[in-house]
């Protein structure tokens, strides 16, 4: 696992041209749902194009851990075996989510729901992460929980005989506070809720209702009430996971930002509440065809065609950040080469990723030449118009997207840009340096 991984560094080398068709593994959000929920549910489950990425591999473990039967049958293809809701068994070991806070967080709500105690933990970068907002509304369903420091993991939890339901108004717009809620909900009697303000990711909730559960969703004045009908079985059902629109990001902004590039990459999930990205290259004039679009297993999908040339600086407004939560740092490498400055605004979830990453972005481009404000919680970059002056060393800080952003910047910049580590890129994106190499990129060890 990446945690005791050799360090790898890696420098992007100023790249010409970029062209072909590649296809980004599984969505990591759907993963983490669809081996949670199957081992929720009643029946057998067989899942295709699951992300084999270290952060959904910890939560296949900790569900084996679990007493859930998982086998491997090829590359992205799993059968789960379900136990039902409320089934799991107490686990053995302390249970290692690694470096994901989707992963532990959800696992939180699924354990909340059964009767046994369990130890969790996580890398240097999780164990850093506020756990109380989803620690707090669990607890206000019954379980007990006990966390280092009133606040982080390592933390023990245990599931009481029966939860109680509850209304639950998260203070932050997080998918994955709504999931645990709802994932702790289909152990509780009668109806758990969620409002949110700001709309945030619901493939929770598409994968709720594909698998048979009661959710419905009211439109508020402002923002949404979404309820789950608990103590009701799931049916385990095939579940097809489509590619991640926050990986494509990578390949999608190169290509977009560099003129003459001409990229495809297919199945990708459209998801309205995951496209923030998207939408906001289109309005900086990126050329993006959405060709072919479908659904598969509940979530929508299309084959991404997309033309390089150069962008325009835009402000994205702080609404839009729920849609786009993990694409802030690469869309910043897109501002780095476009025309004009670019202001992102209300960015203050940024500081509770796997790494800082307002910080960490600003740091970055400043290293690499590019002229950048971090102001209250918005971040303005001053675009390059072509390529920024790059050169410099980035320190990826135990984060995946980090470093998988400015190997995009190297590729767009004048001069290489080095990164001390880029072992965590497997968390998410097995096989981002190949794929970025068969399209043209220039990523090499460094000399
Ligand atoms: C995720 C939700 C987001 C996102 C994370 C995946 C999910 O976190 O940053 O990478 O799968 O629910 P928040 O909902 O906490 O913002």
């Amino acid at each position: 696992m990446s945690s005791q991984q050799p360090r790898r560094a890696l420098t992007a080398e100023p790249t010409e041209s970029l062209g072909g068709t590649a296809s980004v593994p599984g969505d990591k959000s759907q993963s983490h749902r669809a081996l949670l929920l199957s081992a929720l549910a009643i029946g057998e489950a067989r899942i295709t194009g699951l992300l084999e990425g270290e952060d959904v591999l910890r939560t296949a473990a900790a569900l084996t851990a679990c007493g859930v039967t998982l086998e491997r049958q090829g590359a992205g293809s799993w059968r789960v075996e379900g136990r039902g809701v409320g089934g799991l068994a107490e686990p053995a070991q302390v249970l290692d989510l690694g470096n994901s806070g989707t992963g532990a967080r959800l696992l939180l709500g699924v354990l909340a729901g059964q009767p046994i105690r369990a130890f969790v933990t996580g890398d240097a970068s999780l164990n850093r992460r506020p756990m109380r907002r989803v620690t707090d509304p669990l607890a206000q369903m019954g379980a007990s929980i006990s966390l280092r420091a009133k606040a982080y993991l390592p933390l023990m939890i245990q599931g009481p005989e029966r939860l109680l339901p509850i209304l639950y108004e998260s203070p932050v717009a997080s998918a994955q506070v709504k999931s645990a809620v709802l994932l702790a909900g289909l152990a509780a009697p009668g109806q758990t809720g969620v409002i949110e303000r700001q709309a945030t990711r619901d493939h929770s909730e598409r994968l709720l209702r594909y698998l048979g559960a009661a959710v419905t969703v009211e439109e508020l004045e402002e923002g949404r009430r979404i309820l789950v009908t608990g103590e009701q079985e799931l049916l385990a059902r095939d579940i097809t996971v489509v590619s991640d629109p926050s990986s494509a990001a990578f390949p999608a902004v190169a290509a977009a930002s560099l003129p003459g590039a001409e990229v495809t990459l297919p199945g990708v999930g459209i998801n309205p509440l995951r496209f923030g990205l998207f939408e906001s290259l289109a309005e900086m004039g990126a050329d993006i065809t959405l060709a072919n679009q479908r659904e598969v297993a509940g979530e929508p999908v299309a084959d991404l065609q997309i033309r390089g040339r150069r962008l325009q600086g835009i402000t994205v407004p702080a609404d839009r950040a729920p849609s786009m939560i993990d694409e802030y740092p690469i869309l910043a490498v897109a501002a780095a080469t476009a025309k004009g400055s670019t202001r992102m605004q209300g960015l203050a979830e940024l500081r509770v990723k796997e790494s800082d990453r307002l910080s960490a972005v600003a740091a970055g481009l400043a290293a690499n030449g590019v002229a950048v404000t971090v102001s209250g919680d918005d971040l303005i970059v001053e675009g390059a118009d072509g390529r920024p002056p790059g050169g410099g060393l980035v320190e990826s800080q135990m984060d995946h997207r980090i470093a998988m952003s400015f190997l995009v910047l190297g590729l767009l910049a004048e001069r290489p840009v080095t990164l001390d580590d880029t072992s965590f890129i497997e968390t998410s994106f097995p096989g981002f340096v190949e794929l970025m190499r068969s399209l043209g990129g220039r990523l090499e060890s460094p000399a």
